[in-house]
């Protein structure tokens, strides 16, 4: 069964009601195969499942897509139902708040939570107060769901850092678990941006992919390799579409990596204003 709730007060009122422990997976809409993996592992965890879907207005930056954002919400609920015929007896609740003002109440609009040291670099560094936006809002979605477990893709790999540093530093008793990209049979990483791209875009985008795998490849988890795939990374550079593409702790996205264990490889492409993400992980020794 989907619930949909649309108002704060409606939501609060419907977890004080529940005791059971409930899975969380915070998505913008617009719904692919990878929003569906989280729901998925959601649902393979908990009977009963959350699942917002809210176009957060403070992670977007002034020249960004915002008003663009593709709202899709009747297309999202049928996906959901149509999920659910595989898990009789599990409950979703979407929280789709028809406002802002139902997220960010008067109380807290002005609450700011900073996840230092992870939110100004990299990502963050081309998209000053990003991370502050989506760490408020899903402080915010915590308190009102207060999920046992929470799920997010690893597309966004710095934003799970960035969540996973939150719940750490402010000692939140919830457990997050990042799940794997789901990618098209190209290879291309699925995002709701992917549709703003032309075919001829769509074409040019598996360079970042491509990219990636050949500095996984080239890296082959030896340490001792690292020199030459950074090499390859400002060689690749040349290419000026890549918005940034770092070689990084895994953990700590520093890069000095003389005592790393796991490293990520980052990367942006850009194809006119569209912003491609992708990364990789892998172990070292
Ligand atoms: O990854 C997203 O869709 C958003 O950044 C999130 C986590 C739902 C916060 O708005």
């Amino acid at each position: 069964m989907v619930k949909l709730i649309t108002s704060t007060q409606e939501l609060l009122k419907t977890r004080s009601a529940e005791t059971e422990v409930i899975g969380f997976v915070p998505t913008m809409g617009n719904l692919h195969a990878g929003h569906i993996s989280l729901l998925e592992a959601a649902l393979k965890d908990f009977d009963h499942v959350y699942f917002s879907i809210f176009v957060n207005p403070t992670q977007f930056g002034p020249n960004e897509d915002f008003n663009q954002y593709p709202r899709t919400l009747e297309k999202d609920l049928k996906l959901i139902e149509d999920l659910l015929i595989n898990y009789p007896g599990k409950e979703v609740v979407v929280y789709s708040p028809k406002h802002p003002q139902e997220v960010y109440t008067d109380d807290i609009k002005n609450r700011v939570i900073s996840v230092k040291g992870l939110k100004d670099i990299i990502e963050g560094a081309i998209r000053p107060g990003h991370f502050d936006g989506v760490a408020t809002v899903v402080f915010r979605l915590f308190e009102l769901v207060k999920p046992y477990k929470t799920y997010f893709g690893l597309k966004d790999y710095q934003q799970f850092l960035v969540i996973k540093r939150m719940i750490q530093d402010l000692n939140l008793p919830i457990m997050i678990q990042g799940m794997p990209i789901i990618r098209e049979p190209t290879g291309l990483a699925l995002s709701s941006r992917n549709q703003y791209l032309s075919p001829q875009q769509k074409e040019k985008s598996l360079l970042l992919n491509y990219g990636l795998k050949q500095i996984e490849d080239t890296l082959a988890g030896d340490k001792l390799n690292i020199p030459v795939a950074r090499e390859l990374i400002t060689k690749l550079k040349n290419d000026c579409n890549w918005n940034y593409l770092e070689l990084r702790d895994a953990d700590t996205l520093d890069e000095d990596l003389s005592s790393s264990s796991k490293v990520t490889i980052l990367g942006v492409y850009q194809l006119g204003t569209t912003r491609l993400l992708d990364n990789r992980q892998m172990e070292l020794k």
